[in-house]
């Protein structure tokens, strides 16, 4: 059997594709076959250490797949049952065989396929919660996604029109950007060309966007403060660029009373209810057809050092796959 592991964190090559024993069931532990695991940004981040984790580890924060064993005291999931997870402590997606704590899994509906699953795991349902949970949207909004054409950005984007957003998003490409228009954008900036701050002070009026989800970190941050209406709400979610160095309190009071939140999804699906809630609400809209689902591609486990260097190389957009 074989899993993805890091020994030492570092670039490309501390990804160690190798053998490994066939896990045994705990109490409450179920072992699952993998047919996908996500590839996540926050997977670079634990790679490189910047998220340290003890080590060895077998990378990967989502999947889906189906039950081969439940560990005792296991109620509710049984062989060939379909399921998924999202896990803030690692039960390694990036191999053949997991074994994930019965109270992370969440079954996977009818109708909805184990690829879809895995592939909104976490992007879904991060969006979902941070449109939902985290700044509640309304109709006449207007929200600044950043990377709109990202796994992430493309479901923040579809996810900002379901609750009646306006959506601005920011993309780097030409091809990108028909990749965020295609997702719901109402309006595109390519930050790489323009100074999105001009345009989004341009695009409101003057009056500046409602929220900013911001992932991209270090080198948008503090623009993105200054995109935001007196008294906005600054989201944000990630270091695809690098971390966003310590921040002055005073400075949110200088743009105009300003909010700041850094949330981490795993906070809003850490208690049972909120999981199967959330997981539940966002594999329902891929089963109806409602939320559609862009698998950029699907690389085979062993490649997952090639699928580090496309997520990291800003090559892709939507989800990235790893089939066993
Ligand atoms: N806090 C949470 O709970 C949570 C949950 C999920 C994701 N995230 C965060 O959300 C962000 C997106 O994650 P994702 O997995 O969906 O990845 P992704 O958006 O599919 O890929 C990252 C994108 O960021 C943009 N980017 C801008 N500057 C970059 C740079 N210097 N290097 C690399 N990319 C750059 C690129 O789009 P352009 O080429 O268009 O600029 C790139 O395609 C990450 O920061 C991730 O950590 C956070």
């Amino acid at each position: 059997l074989h899993a993805v592991r890091v020994h030492q964190p570092g670039g490309l090559e501390a990804m160690v594709y190798e053998e490994v024993r066939t896990p045994e069931p705990a109490p409450g532990t179920v072992l699952i076959k993998i047919a996908a695991a996500g590839v996540n940004f926050i997977d670079t981040y634990q790679r490189s250490g910047l998220y340290p984790l003890p080590t060895p580890f077998t990378l990967g924060v989502e999947g889906a797949g189906t039950v081969v064993a439940v560990g005792d005291g296991v109620a509710g999931y049984r062989p060939g049952d379909r399921v998924t997870w999202i896990s803030r402590q690692l039960h390694g997606s990036y191999a053949e065989y997991a074994v994930v704590p019965a109270a992370r899994l969440v079954p996977v509906p009818d109708g909805v396929d184990l690829k879809q699953a895995a592939a909104v795991m976490t992007q879904g349902v991060t969006a979902y919660t941070f449109v939902n949970g985290v700044r509640p949207l309304q109709p006449g909004d207007t929200a600044l996604i950043h990377a709109a054409a990202g796994g992430t950005g493309q479901m923040l984007v579809r996810m900002a029109k379901m609750r009646g957003a306006h959506v601005i998003g920011t993309v780097s490409t030409a091809e990108k950007e028909q990749v965020a228009r295609q997702a719901g954008a109402d309006e595109v900036i390519r930050y790489s060309e323009v100074d999105f701050e001009t345009e989004a002070r341009r695009l409101t009026g003057g009056r500046g966007v409602d929220v900013v989800f911001d992932g991209v970190g270090k080198d948008t941050f503090e623009k993105s403060l200054a995109c935001l209406r007196r008294r906005g709400m600054m989201v944000l979610f990630g270091n695809a660029s690098g971390p966003v160095p310590p921040v002055n309190p005073l400075l949110l009071g200088q743009k105009g009373s300003l909010y700041l939140t850094r949330p981490m999804v795993f906070d809003y699906v850490e208690e049972r209810a909120e999981l199967l809630e959330n997981a539940g609400a966002v594999l329902a809209m891929v089963g109806s057809g409602r939320l559609p689902v862009h698998i950029d591609r699907e690389l085979k486990l062993s490649q997952a050092a090639e699928a580090h260097r496309l997520l990291q190389g800003r090559e892709t957009t939507g989800k990235l796959l790893l089939t066993p």
